[in-house]
């Protein structure tokens, strides 16, 4: 028998409105950056997908470029999609973004309306979908015009190839430009996707402010640090792992001993909370109601539900947060 989804399933997610947008986002949602390309185990990746979606994650991130190979994420993504998830098409919402290298060539890479509209149609065939929910500019392009850029992200939803656009990784000034921009496009922005966790906080000097006066969601990439925020490298580098992994983008060098003994000291944080390390650093971030969504990775079944039981937590201690400050 075919999949079926368990039916409770929106009972054990909360869900969190983008901005003063009309669409919600479940708290935490799950990213195929790693772990869902041809590299990777197919059948793994079904049922990672399939365990999450049964625990009320309705949001799946994808960009053109995640596989390894470019392009294999969606493919694979649109598998699961064709073979489990066909009729569940509207109870999901799926994203896809151009930015990065892609392909060769002046037109595979940053922000011209030439490469941005070309890998949409690219990613919706690959996916086997007539339509992304949200269509991002991955990162900001200095060479190209702005207006371009977002020109591109308007034209995607204009002609229904995207229901939303999104930005990721654009600073504070640009993106306060991309807003007005995409506003005056009859498109408002619905969401920014910077980097954001208890090692990455530059999204605190200013941009979480501008996300709520502007009424635009933040949806927090690499909430674990790649999995350095899990406590799994505190006592070497364990087998497998991303940073074990040649296709891993964590590397080595990266995981200091000044880090690994600021994350040992935050894990006693975390134990006295009753939480797992990669738990508490979930929690963290969604204390803050400006942040709509966590879009964590995970490689395992155990790893996704692990990381959804951060969602039941006991509030922060003024004395917790102060002791995850340094
Ligand atoms: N917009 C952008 O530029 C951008 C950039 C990066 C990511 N993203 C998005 O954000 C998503 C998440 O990024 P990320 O994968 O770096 O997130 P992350 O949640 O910080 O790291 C996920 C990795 O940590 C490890 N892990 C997770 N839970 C664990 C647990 N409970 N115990 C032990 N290990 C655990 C796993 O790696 P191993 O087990 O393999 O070690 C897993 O693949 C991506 O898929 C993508 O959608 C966007």
């Amino acid at each position: 028998m075919g999949y079926i989804p368990f039916e409770n399933r929106y009972d054990q997610m909360s869900y969190r409105r983008s901005g003063r947008s009309g669409l919600q986002l479940p708290a935490i949602s799950l990213g195929l950056w790693h772990n869902f390309g041809d590299v990777d185990d197919f059948s793994s990746g079904r049922e990672i997908i399939l365990r999450a979606f049964d625990c009320g994650i309705t949001h799946f991130d994808l960009a053109n470029n995640y596989g390894p190979p470019y392009g294999s994420a969606e493919s694979n993504f649109g598998k699961v999609l064709r073979q489990d998830l066909a009729a569940y098409r509207d109870q999901l919402i799926i994203s896809t973004k151009a930015g990065y290298d892609m392909w060769p060539g002046p037109y595979g890479n940053w922000g011209s309306r030439k490469y941005l509209l070309a890998s949409l149609d690219q990613s919706l065939q690959r996916m086997g979908v007539p339509y992304v929910d949200i269509f991002y500019s991955h990162r900001h392009d200095p060479d190209t015009p702005l207006e371009e850029t977002m020109g591109a992200l308007a034209q995607a939803v204009h002609c229904g190839k995207a229901l939303y656009a999104g930005i990721s990784n654009y600073p504070k000034d640009k993106a306060k430009k991309a807003f007005s921009i995409l506003r005056n496009m009859g498109t408002p922005c619905l969401i920014h996707q910077p980097k954001y966790s208890l090692l990455e906080r530059r999204v605190e000097q200013g941009l979480l402010d501008l996300l709520e006066k502007e009424g635009v969601g933040c949806i927090a990439f690499s909430p674990l640090a790649q999995g350095m925020l899990t406590g799994k490298y505190l006592d070497g580098i364990p087998a497998g792992s991303r940073a074990d992994r040649p296709t891993g983008a964590l590397r080595r060098q990266n995981i200091t001993h000044g880090l690994l003994e600021m994350i040992r000291r935050w894990k006693t944080v975390a134990d006295k909370r009753g939480q797992t390390l990669s738990q508490m650093a979930i929690s963290w971030l969604l204390k803050d109601p400006r942040v709509t969504s966590v879009l964590i990775g995970a490689r395992t079944i155990e790893q996704l539900e692990e990381n959804l039981g951060s969602t039941a937590a006991p509030a922060f201690t003024q004395e917790e947060l102060l002791l995850l400050e340094s």
